[in-house]
């Protein structure tokens, strides 16, 4: 419809010096009355009135479906990029993939609407133009005026060719500035502290100049360009006053002809000028748009299987210390992309509603183990098993509806503490607060400004590391699934509230599997059993009794905090 529309508009056009010509002659030959120019007038007008009504309708039209593309399209990458795993976030910056889906979605946008509208424009209505001068003009008038107008397009289309690389400059420059400020903003409580404004001034001065210089390298292109093309084509007027003159006055032309000759030259260098320039839409348009299908392409790492099967937990009360809730066999695992396995031969299992703690050094594995068991690392096939199946073949929806997961870096959305203790999964108020309770969440938010309505993150109340990491408590613990796992989540709280929450924990685990990764002795002493993982490898198992007979690690480890405590204590 939007190109019909477009069509109408430039048919209206090509008709308006038509009248002007009738005009002209039938003044020049006298036979123009009153009326008759009144008609002329009155056809004129109605022409404009219908360039201007079919403008709007095509504007809106193709503009409109350019931006319900964009709209669709943005929606449907959006859900893919969620799709993928944790570790293609982790082997691409945020802020690449972010700035590359802008600016490839609006060229995309460009290609779709204003290019579709140009390249008709440029293609039809140059040529109709030129039949309408050979028409009106003459082939010796028309090929005489036309000459500029080819070194035009000639000019234009290296012109864009340098033009390219200075917007890609201009782009980079201005996605490093905002990159610079950006960073500096979420880093300012470090810069203070390091009394480092000066330095991250400077820097971001320096990268300002940067951004200048690209764009006066526009400006001094864009600045040349212009009066150029400007001359050029009123070089083609020129040729045509005055050989056209010569034409009227030898009466090969009529002056009405000459008339409609010149507007339809008027009409012919708008469209040369940005054939160049469509060009360079479509051409920026068709890169953006495989780069976005890459990326709609990008399988997701970890994935239902076809023919998946949900997770089936046994009834509680039979299977109790029966059933393996968790098993790890010879598992060796490495991040995609390196050779060096962070975790080696690990076997184990945790018995269904009994608890394993997992201690060791820092960059041990304990992190990197515990991911494998919702999923957000894939295990190599044959070494994982939940629940007696391995755990590729369960589908992830129900894997992880049964695996609570409080994650080392507690994460919260600028939102009610509500939400982000509930998070969208329909739990009632009641349940709400009793996760809050056992978390020992709920004290701190009544004192809240607006209890459970308070808004926290960035657009809202800061809360201290500890009552972040008891929101992250919470958001796992509420609707009791059957498998929990903690890794390092009672390090921002002091020992006293660890105890009370584990207290409160222990209430509502029994019968439920858990595993805590911790580097406290405190955590972990009452645990069914105890592994100490060091360089990816189990070193150390047991029980606390029998890990302290050992004298390995976790002795150390335990004289060390028992000595602690007892200064603590003294103090
Ligand atoms: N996404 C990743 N890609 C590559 N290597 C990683 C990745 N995440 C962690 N590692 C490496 O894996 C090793 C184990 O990391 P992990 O986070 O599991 O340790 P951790 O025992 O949890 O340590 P901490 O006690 O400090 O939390 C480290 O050497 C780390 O550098
Ligand atoms: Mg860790």
């Amino acid at each position: 419809m939007g190109v019909i529309f477009l069509l109408c508009v430039d048919t209206l056009q090509l008709i308006m010096p038509k009248i002007l010509e009738s005009a002209t002659d039938s003044l020049e030959g006298g036979t123009l009355t009153r009326k008759s120019l009144a008609v002329h007038a009155a056809a004129l007008l109605l022409v404009s009135v219908g360039i201007a009504v079919f403008r709007f309708l095509f504007r809106y039209t193709l503009y409109g479906v350019s931006r319900s593309i964009e709209h669709s399209f943005r929606n449907r990458l959006y859900a893919h990029l969620q799709k993928l795993s944790a570790n293609y976030f982790n082997t691409h910056k945020t802020g690449d993939i972010m700035a590359h889906v802008t600016n490839d979605m609006n060229n995309v946008t460009m290609a779709t609407g204003q290019g579709v509208i140009f390249a008709v424009d440029c293609l039809l209505m140059p040529a109709a133009s030129l039949v309408m001068m050979l028409q009106t003009g003459g082939f010796r008038l028309t090929a005489a005026s036309f000459a500029p107008i080819l070194i035009l397009g000639v000019l234009v289309f290296s012109y864009m060719k340098i033009m390219q690389s200075t917007v890609q400059r201009q782009q980079e420059a201005f996605s490093n500035l905002t990159e610079a400020a950006r960073e500096n903003f979420s880093g300012i409580r470090v810069i203070k502290s390091f009394v480092q404004e000066k330095h991250r001034t400077e820097h971001f001065e320096r990268i300002n100049e940067a951004n200048r210089r690209a764009n006066l390298r526009f400006t001094r292109l864009m600045s040349l360009m212009f009066p150029s093309v400007m001359l050029i084509s009123s070089l083609s007027f020129v040729i045509a006053l005055w050989y056209g003159g010569m034409l009227v006055i030898e009466g090969s032309v009529s002056l009405g002809g000459f008339v409609a000759f010149n507007s339809y030259l008027g009409m012919l260098i708008w469209p040369i000028t940005a054939l160049g320039w469509v060009a360079n839409i479509f051409k920026r348009g068709s890169v953006s748009l495989g780069r976005i299908n890459a990326l709609m392409d990008e399988k997701p790492e970890i994935a239902d299987r076809p023919g998946a099967v949900p997770l089936v937990i046994p009834g509680a009360a039979n299977s109790a210390g029966k059933t393996k809730a968790i098993e790890f066999r010879n598992l060796t695992f490495s991040y995609p992309g390196s050779s060096e396995p962070v975790l080696k031969d690990i076997s184990f299992s945790v018995d269904h509603g009994k608890t394993l703690a997992i201690v060791g050094r820092t960059g041990s594995g304990k992190s990197t183990l515990v991911n494998l068991i919702p999923r957000i690392l894939p295990a190599p096939e044959g070494t994982l098993f939940i629940y007696g199946r391995d755990i590729n073949d369960i589908s992830l929806s129900s894997l992880r509806s049964n695996v609570g997961c409080v994650p080392q870096d507690t994460f919260l959305f600028s939102d009610t503490i509500r939400n982000n203790i509930d998070f969208y999964r329909g739990f009632s108020a009641e349940e709400t607060e009793k996760a809050a309770k056992t978390a020992r969440l709920y004290d701190d938010i009544m004192e809240f400004p607006r209890k459970f309505d308070t808004v926290v993150g960035e657009r809202g109340v800061t809360l201290s590391g500890g009552q972040k990491q008891r929101t992250a408590i919470a958001r796992a613990i509420i609707g009791s699934p059957p498998i929990l796992i903690l890794d390092d989540c009672l390090s921002a709280v002091d020992t006293r509230t660890e105890e009370a929450i584990l207290r409160e924990l222990k209430s509502i685990m029994e019968q439920r599997t858990c595993i805590i990764v911790s580097h406290r002795v405190s955590a972990v002493k009452d645990a069914d059993e105890i592994i100490v993982l060091d360089e990816g490898r189990i070193i150390e198992r047991g029980t606390h009794e029998s890990l302290i007979g050992q004298k390995g690690y976790y002795h150390d480890l335990y004289t060390r905090q028992l000595l602690a405590d007892e200064i603590e204590e003294a103090e």
